[in-house]
């Protein structure tokens, strides 16, 4: 792969992440726990039938300046067990209104810093789960974990309590990079890190972020070579988010050099030559996994889905409902989002058993729209009557909805970028860089908005 300055030029503009459609900044407050209520009946004749569970664990012993999640600063040992009991409130709450039938194929721990507190806080949630839902057969019981709060007991302590899959996020080796992001490093060698979930039967993923002050294009190369080393099952390459307007610490970050766009574009280029040329596969525009992953197998079988806790296989996602402050719940007909502040939420669910303060519900235009983007997105390739079949609709409607214009393909078409032939758009050459901007043609809803989303490369 090789990027061209003329190339970045024309596409890297504002654009939508499209990690969720529509985006979470078009949720809007008038949803409330009563809508929630209503779309949790409604989930359980919808598809996909199966369960995924995320919960939200806020606390972070330290706040990295780049850091673009809802996080707070860790808190008492008595914060803490009153947050896990207003999370098993709203588990109480919501699998009251679910179908007791279906099962959990996808439970997954983000934040903040999951293992900065006690693990057992986060055994007393995954055997609340267990007791009230059966499983399908290889179930992904998932991680996001900081290296720099992680102790070998802890990954022994993790498979004990079923967790199949650890997210480590080291972003950067560098010591100045770190510093700067006011990140702590690994605690212990990442070798023994890995080495020691590997004995465990855990798959392992590793975080990278690219755009970060005071990185180069070779120092980035410098750590995908030590993840070489370390063989990862998976990698990602996340672009840094500046978003200073949305997370202040951020401006912390603009007294230093920052990549600009073009730099970016490189550290990506070298990410993906040295990791495609090293026995990875690459996933969508940023992860990489090894050949025999699921996650690439479903991206060669094009039945690869996304929801906001990553990519997943048809098999492995479910319904997404969330728990905690922030968690967003994606189910087919509407999204819900509770309450971001730590003691708001906690406060709103020991009163009413939930703390949703914003969501949406789904028209049926913007169902088709988000099964496009979705397929895109995730698979490359977009065929219209495969749509309409599995929303048991016709393609006229599907083109309508989309205001599908072909010739909106053309400049895409011209750079090699995509083909188009029978209603089918395959996403070709490098098109995968650009595959947002792509998906913005299918997005007849789309306002662009100066200072609202970041750029598409
Ligand atoms: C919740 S954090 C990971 C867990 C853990 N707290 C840690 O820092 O290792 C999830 C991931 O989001 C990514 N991330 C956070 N802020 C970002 C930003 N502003 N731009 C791009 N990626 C970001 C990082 O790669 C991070 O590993
Ligand atoms: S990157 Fe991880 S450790 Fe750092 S503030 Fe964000 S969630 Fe917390």
């Amino acid at each position: 792969m090789q990027i061209s300055s003329s190339f970045l030029d024309k596409y890297n503009k504002p654009g939508p992440r499209y990690t969720s459609y529509p985006p979470a900044t078009s949720f809007h407050t008038g949803f409330d726990n009563q809508q929630y209520v209503d779309a949790l009946e409604k989930s359980n004749n919808d598809k996909p039938e199966s369960i995924s569970v995320y919960i939200h664990i806020p606390f972070c012993p330290q706040l990295c300046f780049f850091c673009g999640c809802n996080t707070t600063l860790s808190k008492s040992n008595q914060t803490i067990r009153r947050y896990i009991d207003a999370v098993l409130k709203e588990m109480d709450t919501v699998f009251q209104h679910l179908d007791k039938s279906r099962k959990v194929s996808q439970i997954h721990f983000g934040g903040g810093t999951p293992n900065s507190i006690q693990l057992f806080y986060l055994e007393e949630i995954v055997d609340k789960i267990k007791a009230t839902f059966a499983f399908t057969d290889n179930p992904e019981i998932a991680i996001e974990c900081s290296p720099a709060y992680l102790q070998l007991e802890h990954i022994d302590h993790l498979a004990k309590i079923g967790f199949n899959r650890i997210s480590l996020g080291i972003q950067d080796f560098n010591k100045d990079v770190l510093d700067a992001i006011n990140r702590r490093p690994s605690k212990l060698p990442i070798e023994d890190v890995i080495a020691r979930i590997k004995q465990n039967n855990i798959k392992e993923n590793i975080d990278l972020v690219y755009g970060l002050p005071l990185q180069t294009v070779e120092s980035f190369k410098g750590n995908i070579e030590r993840i070489l080393a370390l063989q990862p099952d998976r990698v990602v390459t996340f672009s840094y988010a500046h978003v200073p307007w949305v997370k202040e610490a951020q401006k912390n970050l603009e007294k230093y050099h920052l990549p600009d766009a073009d730099e970016k574009i490189h550290m990506l280029e070298a990410g993906y030559n040295l990791l495609t040329e090293n026995g990875y596969n690459a996933i969508g525009m940023d992860h990489y996994a090894k050949p025999d992953d699921e996650l690439f197998l479903a991206s060669k079988a094009k039945t690869l889905h996304r929801n906001f806790q990553g990519y997943c296989t048809r098999q492995t996602t479910g319904q997404v409902y969330a728990f905690g402050t922030s968690g967003i719940s994606q189910l087919w007909s509407a999204y819900s989002q509770n309450e971001k502040n730590l003691n708001a939420y906690m406060d709103m669910v020991e009163k009413d058993g939930l703390a949703v303060v914003r969501g949406y519900s789904m028209s049926a235009q913007e169902t088709i729209i988000r099964e496009a983007i979705n397929e895109i997105m995730c698979n490359g390739r977009l065929d219209l009557n495969e749509i309409a079949l599995r929303l048991d609709t016709q393609i006229d409607v599907i083109k309508q909805e989309l205001e599908y214009n072909p010739a909106k393909l053309q400049e895409f078409i011209d750079d090699k970028l995509l083909t188009l032939d029978n209603d089918v758009i395959q996403v070709s050459g490098d098109g995968m860089m650009v595959v947002r901007n792509i998906a913005m043609v299918f997005d007849p809803l789309l306002k662009v908005e100066e200072n609202k989303f970041s750029k598409t490369v």
